[in-house]
């Protein structure tokens, strides 16, 4: 959470600073501010609201600086005000924060820094602490403050007396820097650096960087120097940009035919799933006698989408688990468990200490991970890479489908590894998931009928799902969708359980998106779906049905291709989307950025 981005160059830093803090925008915006160093001058402006405010209050700057420093604040500790917004300032030091210093207050008390602070915020504390640290060594007071903080943090700082230098560290807060011809960059996120260069590293944690128009020094907190990890990004910077769309949420929705033939044929061999260029031993599967699958939201939904796959292809059991209650349970997993984690930005907190503690009870982690070189992927023992691109809208779509398309293909190769699917099943079940792009893509050419269902939508206060099996759990992610991006409540009820209370709450035109794919229980659902119709609600069918006009079931259907079961996820799945997106289009909403929300958690 929070975007922060640092530039040091040879050219005007204001306008790589806003530029950046526009495309970091996603991870928060509660506020944004800028700090610009110039012939011994730091100036700071910020204020609440999106990067726009900040852009209209910078407009009449005319600032040759071209060394600068900027935030795009998530609200975590103080309220949202301009004094809290970043950059803070402290005497000679100016600095921004991504992360939360858990001692700010003790720091205050043992440092006698009351008098130095004006905002409610942890990070004007550090500014204070390096500040009164200070005495003409930059490298000294920012190891001497780093050594008694606690947290998590991301830290870009600069001191008025020392001219186009920013230092940076970190400890868990993601930040990564490149170099390129027009200067030293640095941010919380490579959307921001890919501008200026497709070459980046990883920044170590607990390393200081130092920052210069030359480039850039690594050193450990010994003052060794360091050589980082070079990488590099494998798409371009059209890719973190809306490319004629309203919105990245619709782009991103449309672009997943893409991602999964990108997620998915890397991985087959001969018809076969096959992780050798993963790296991933057949040796992980060989032992193992359940699964256990960790992750936060529409990752976590992926998982129990993969969970259903695996106990009714596999028969080995997996429990999902939601990783904010799983790192503080004493769980029941052991050498012989495969862990599974899923993350789109490899930066969630609760996932990553969720993943630490699975490791230390001796499972073997295989993280699904898009974000290259991200905390979660590092520190996994496996990574399987979803290659969707950034995802920009704080609605996860694109990464949802290719993290179904990843625990597909894990479940392919356990099966195989452990021979319980022989390889004539395997090769067809390959060629079905190789096959996914297409169905989505007939999908999404029935986007347009969806927007007349969420024009209904749109008018209720509230709006059910309801499925049964595998239906059920899309519901759910369905429900997570709609809210986040409309604003509407929404419950995802399993269709067999809405009798047991949920069913007092249906009255007339209350909105009731039944989805109804799975043919085992489809006899079912459509008599739960009679039990809502005939309390008044306005039903939503999703069927693979060709046509149904019965007035008694449903007021609107939605077809979606004819598919075997277990691959209806990835066409569901796109309707969903879909009537979450135009829902809130058609309520006027910032569909890419709802309030209160931010794109990457890092706090827990
Ligand atoms: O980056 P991650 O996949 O770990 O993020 C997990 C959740 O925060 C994320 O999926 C969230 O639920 C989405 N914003 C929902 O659309």
């Amino acid at each position: 959470m929070c975007g922060i981005i640092g530039f040091t160059g040879n050219i005007p830093a204001k306008d790589v600073i806003i530029g950046g803090l526009e495309t970091l925008e996603y991870r928060g915006y509660d506020s944004a501010g800028v700090a610009l160093l110039c012939d011994g001058e730091i100036t700071v402006r910020k204020r609440t609201g999106k990067v726009e405010e900040l852009k209209k209050l910078c407009a009449d700057m005319d600032n040759p600086a071209t060394c600068g420093i900027g935030h795009t604040r998530w609200a975590t500790h103080g309220g949202v005000t301009d004094v809290n917004a970043h950059p803070h300032r402290c005497g000679q030091v100016v600095l921004i924060h991504n992360g939360i210093i858990e001692n700010y207050r003790q720091l205050i008390t043992e440092y006698g820094l009351a008098d130095d602070i004006i905002s409610e915020t942890d990070t004007e504390v550090v500014a204070a602490l390096i500040d009164k640290f200070y005495e003409g060594d930059p490298v000294k007071a920012i190891k001497k403050a780093v050594k008694v903080l606690s947290g998590a943090f991301g830290l870009c700082i600069m001191f008025q007396d020392i001219p186009d230098t920013i230092y940076c560290i970190r400890n868990v807060s993601p930040l990564v820097a490149a170099t390129s011809d027009r200067g030293s960059v640095i941010a919380s996120d490579l959307t921001a650096l890919i501008a200026y260069s497709k070459d980046y590293f990883v920044v170590p944690e607990y390393h200081l960087l130092t920052l210069t128009k030359d480039g850039i020094d690594v050193r450990d907190m010994k003052g060794n120097e360091v050589k980082p990890q070079m990488l590099s990004v494998n798409w371009d910077i059209a890719s973190a940009q809306k490319g004629g769309y309203p919105f990245f949420m619709l782009k991103e929705i449309y672009e997943q035919p893409d991602a999964i033939r990108n997620t998915v044929a890397p991985r087959v061999m001969d018809g076969m799933p096959d992780f050798t260029d993963d790296g991933i031993d057949d040796s992980v599967f060989e032992n193992i006698d359940k699964v256990t699958v960790i992750g936060c939201g529409t990752a976590m939904h992926a998982g129990m989408v993969g969970k259903h796959l695996i106990e009714a292809k596999l028969r080995i059991p997996v429990q999902v688990e939601i990783a904010s209650e799983f790192r503080y349970k004493n769980p029941i997993i052991d050498e012989k468990t495969l862990t599974i984690v899923l993350s789109q930005s490899g930066e969630t907190i609760d996932t990553l200490e969720a993943m630490k503690l699975a490791k230390a009870n001796g499972s073997k982690v295989i993280s699904i991970v898009n974000v290259k070189g991200s905390s979660i992927a590092r520190e996994s023992d496996y990574v399987l890479y979803t290659h969707a691109g950034p995802e920009i809208a704080v609605a996860s779509t694109k990464a949802y489908t290719v993290q179904v398309a990843a625990m597909y293909l894990i479940a392919a190769r356990m099966g195989v590894v452990k021979k319980l699917v022989s390889d004539s099943e395997t090769k067809k079940f390959m060629t079905k998931l190789i096959n996914t792009p297409n169905i989505i893509e007939e999908t999404l050419e029935g986007a347009n009928d969806i927007k007349r269902v969420a024009n209904h939508i749109k008018l209720s206060p509230d709006a059910f799902y309801i499925g049964r099996g595998l239906d059920y759990t899309m519901s759910l992610e369905a429900s997570l969708k709609l809210k986040e991006i409309s604003y509407i409540h929404a419950e995802a009820y399993a269709a067999g359980e809405l009798k047991h209370g949920t069913i007092a709450l249906i009255t007339e035109n209350v909105p009731v998106i039944a989805i109804a794919t799975q043919e085992d229980v489809y006899e079912k659902v459509i008599s739960n779906i009679r039990e809502v119709k005939a309390r008044g609600a306005y039903v939503i069918l999703i069927s693979m049905d060709e046509k149904v006009d019965d007035v008694k079931i449903c007021d609107k259907h939605i077809r979606i291709p004819k598919l075997d079961p277990e691959f209806t996820a990835f066409a569901t799945a796109v309707i969903l989307q879909l009537i979450a997106y135009y829902t809130s289009e058609a309520k006027g909403l910032d569909v890419d950025k709802p309030r209160n929300l931010a794109k990457s958690v890092t706090v827990e």
